[in-house]
């Protein structure tokens, strides 16, 4: 009887599944009639108007165009003639624009609003880099639901977001808007972020397409300064910059992809059809929408890429880039380029195709107002539960970098000098991508240690700059101002202890900010040891949207704590660690040099031919500066201490298993990132001594024990050669399972046959 019923309630799912997927075909189907049905209405210059893009004329995130296109503009979006506009905020601003594409344009095709949806909307988590530093998963895919609940509440329906660059080079301003360094970290990332920002229903009115960017290779950037060429072979492509992308595409469904400023090899981003439709929509079958980046396309004039403006829009279509943003050049050519037939109707057609399939997806056909509810714009924006997991964020992305003779958590009872304007900064934590935050409203770690009952005295000690920093402008870095010295030191002097907040502003960090020299800015470096050399008691919070040198602080303060920009919740998350009421979880994403020179430096490294140490000098080294980093991949400290043993590797049905024992055995409870690590140690490429290949963040009361089992799968042992084949090699593999990518613990196996 049991049997009976389970089989029919098996029949019965399976029916519903059939009738399900029948009714989505269907919908596709009607869908794809739909589009062909408009197609063969539009016009060519109403083709290219749904492959243009514009910003806002107020809100520009990027070099604002000359009047006369302002004008141009206008009028195009007046006619409806523009596909999708991004920086329109606002149920009202969007309704406006969206009636004149809907009911005064020929057909009506309602329009996509975009923006850049980072780290947050109107609440503010961390920056990128910081929730990366959490490696919580969850808490990722949570960040970015919140922020979409916010945007599109305020009529957005699309996010340039997430950004997916790997980088090695923290002088890289743009190193805060992604993931760091690695490629498996970074696809786990991606996915829960897509995750986040699409959900499971793109029409639904809380949700937003996701772009991944920036396609390609622009965190390669050469010499880490922003728009520079990047050079770099096929197996870094496809081994260290490709993974994010492809996992999120094909794990997670996300709808676009923005192309990059930089040159690949020789090659604009925009202008590259090897990129774009051989890989992209080729050999990955993307069928989503590829966007320019903010004028990406008429900047292939600079780069002697393009002729002309008119070659430039040429060079794009071809290459595969559907949409032009604010470059000015698909509206303006590309019905003559077709008419000339220099670009095929058929491609045109391809790129209509994938922006109304997009917009039916977000169901603007069905209601292009479905997104302009002014009282759900009202009710949704920096709710208290929004603040909460803001909060809950900021905690989990705290990286404990350093912590000798118990200087953290601080005692009860201690008088405390808080001293640095970032102490009393409510502006930088909300960091550079900020959305639609108003300035200054994060809470400052002043306010918090107020809050919080401590006993302190606060010291602004030196500015980190002169006058206003904002979005577009180049931050004056305070170099000589000094006059508060003596006071940080006399406050010092009568302290137990120090907390010394320094670093970054949050515009020295972000695009345009690249830094050839990443220490403590300006004349922070001098007031950390005037302020050390009164009272050695020092905890150093650093607060930064990039890996900083910290070499002299290592060197000398016994605490040291990497707090990023942290969002609005800032203050009480690291008033809370440092006060011990959050143990620290964090665990960095990006390695921290010793110096600039070291730069690029990673953990997964090849061996090269020459390792060492050795006693002559003919081994890969420098003369005047360690190889190893000061902080690596994976590190971070905890208030309680992790052992881990009993590594084990199994051969199970599809791969390998590897079993790690953790133990918590220290006095309170905390959580870890058990992170697993394999070196392929024979390869027809050379790989690296390590590879990120598993992680999990586990919670353990004192003396708790759990085994943590990964599985590594044909997927995860193998790697791409340079045409981008997938290869599965035998051999021989060891693997590194702990706290860091510098764990010990090591366990080998033979792999018995590739493919
Ligand atoms: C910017 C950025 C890109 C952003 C776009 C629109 O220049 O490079 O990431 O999404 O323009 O603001």
């Amino acid at each position: 009887m049991i049997f009976k019923k389970s089989g029919l309630l098996v029949l019965i799912f399976s029916v519903i599944a059939f009738v399900g997927a029948h009714a989505q075909q269907e919908d596709a189907a009607v869908v794809e009639r739909r589009i062909e049905g408009l197609l063969e209405q539009m016009t060519l210059a109403e083709k290219a108007g749904q492959l243009t893009q514009f910003s806002d004329v107020g809100d520009v995130t990027g070099p604002a165009s000359a009047d006369a296109s302002v004008q141009k503009k206008r009028e195009l979006v007046k006619s409806g003639l523009v596909g999708s506009m991004l920086n329109v905020v606002g149920t009202e601003n969007v309704r406006a624009l969206q009636k004149i594409a809907v009911e005064e344009s020929r057909l009506g095709i309602p329009a996509v609003f975009a923006f850049d949806v980072i780290h947050g909307h109107k609440t503010m988590f961390p920056i990128p880099l910081a929730e990366a530093a959490s490696w919580d998963l969850d808490l990722i895919e949570q960040s970015a639901r919140v922020a979409a609940v916010e945007a599109s509440a305020q009529g957005l329906n699309w996010t340039f977001a997430p950004m997916v660059d790997i980088s090695r080079d923290p002088r890289w301003g743009r190193v805060m808007e992604g993931a760091g360094e690695d490629p498996f970290l970074g696809a786990e990332i991606a996915i829960a972020r897509v995750r986040g920002f699409q959900g499971d229903d793109l029409a639904a009115e809380d949700t937003i397409a996701a772009t991944l960017k920036h396609f390609a290779a622009y965190g390669f950037a050469e010499s880490g300064k922003d728009y520079n060429a990047a050079d770099i072979g096929t197996v870094t492509l496809f081994n260290v910059v490709a993974p994010p992308f492809k996992a999120a595409i094909e794990r997670a469904g996300a709808l676009t992809v923005m192309n990059s400023f930089n040159t690949l090899n020789g090659i604009p981003a925009t202008g590259d059809a090897y990129l774009q439709r051989d890989v992209l929509k080729g050999d990955w079958e993307f069928e989503g929408v590829v966007i320019s980046d903010w004028g990406s396309g008429i900047e292939m004039i600079d780069h002697g890429f393009a002729a002309d403006a008119r070659d430039a829009a040429r060079l794009a279509m071809n290459a595969g880039s559907d949409v032009d943003m604010e470059s000015h050049v698909y509206a303006e050519y590309l019905p003559s380029l077709v008419e000339s037939g220099e670009v095929a109707l058929g491609d045109v057609d391809d790129a209509v195709r994938r922006v109304l399939r997009m917009k039916f997806k977000l169901g603007l056909f069905d209601d292009p107002y479905r997104y302009l509810d002014a009282a759900r714009e009202n009710a949704s924006l920096m709710t208290p539960e929004h603040r909460v997991m803001a909060r809950q964020m900021a905690e989990a992305s705290i990286v404990l970098l350093k912590n000798e003779g118990g200087a953290l958590p601080l005692g009860k009872g201690e008088r405390i000098a808080l001293i640095g304007a970032l102490a009393a900064d409510k502006d930088t934590p909300l960091g550079n991508w900020r959305g639609r935050a108003e300035a200054g409203s994060a809470i400052s770690v002043k306010e918090a240690f107020a809050a919080a009952g401590v006993d302190f005295s606060y010291v602004e000690g030196a500015p980190v700059e002169n006058g206003e920093a904002s979005f577009p402008t180049e931050v004056q870095v305070n170099l000589t101002d000094r006059s508060g010295f003596d006071a940080a030191v006399a406050a010092a002097r009568a302290a137990d202890k120090v907390v010394l907040v320094l670093g970054e502003d949050a515009y020295q960090s972000g695009e345009g900010r690249s830094r050839a020299n990443i220490g403590l800015p300006g004349v922070q470096d001098d007031l950390l040891k005037a302020v050390y050399a009164a009272n050695p008691n020092v905890a150093l919070v650093v607060m930064s949207g990039r890996p900083l040198v910290l070499t002299w602080a290592d060197a000398h303060v016994p605490a040291i704590v990497q707090a990023w920009h942290l969002g609005h919740e800032s203050g009480p998350a690291i008033t809370d660690m440092l006060l011990g009421k959050v143990n620290p979880s964090g665990k960095l994403p990006m390695t921290f040099p010793r110096s600039e020179g070291q730069i690029p430096i990673y953990y997964n490294y090849l061996n090269t031919g020459r390792p060492g140490p050795r006693p002559e000098v003919f081994w890969s080294h420098y003369t005047d500066e360690e190889n190893a980093p000061l902080y690596p991949f994976g590190h971070g400290l905890s208030y309680t201490a992790f052992e881990y043993g009993r590594l084990r590797v199994r051969d199970v049905d599809g791969g390998v298993e590897v079993s790690v024992r953790v133990q918590n055995s220290g006095g309170r409870e905390g959580r870890e990132v058990v992170q697993l690590y394999i070196r392929d140690r024979v390869a027809s490429i050379s790989r690296p001594v390590r590879e990120l290949k598993g992680f999990e963040k586990i919670s353990l009361k004192p003396g708790q024990r759990k085994t943590v089992r990964f599985k590594l799968t044909e997927e995860q042992l193998g790697f791409y050669d340079g045409r981008g084949a997938f290869r599965l090699e035998p051999g021989a593999y060891d693997v590194f399972v702990g706290g860091s990518s510098a764990a010990g613990l090591t366990a080998s196996f033979e792999l018995k046959s590739g493919r």
